[in-house]
């Protein structure tokens, strides 16, 4: 299995880099590419969730 790494980007989100596949809660495929690099909210106001948009920056979300 290809390795995959998450790294928690300071007062931002996740930064997921690998091969992997994102599925919502109804388990519909939201993404699935091979050796990506994905954004993933961790401050709870993206409207793309479970995808970045930014809105961290926007809310001053503090990640400490
Ligand atoms: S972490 Fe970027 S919008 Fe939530």
């Amino acid at each position: 299995m290809e390795k995959v790494q998450v790294k928690c980007i300071k007062n931002g989100p996740y930064e997921v880099q690998g091969t992997l596949t994102i599925v919502d809660a109804n388990g519909n495929t939201v993404s699935s590419m091979e050796n990506r690099t994905y954004y993933l909210c961790r401050c709870g106001g993206s409207k793309a969730k479970p995808m970045c948009d930014g809105t961290h920056e926007r809310i001053h979300f503090q990640s400490e």
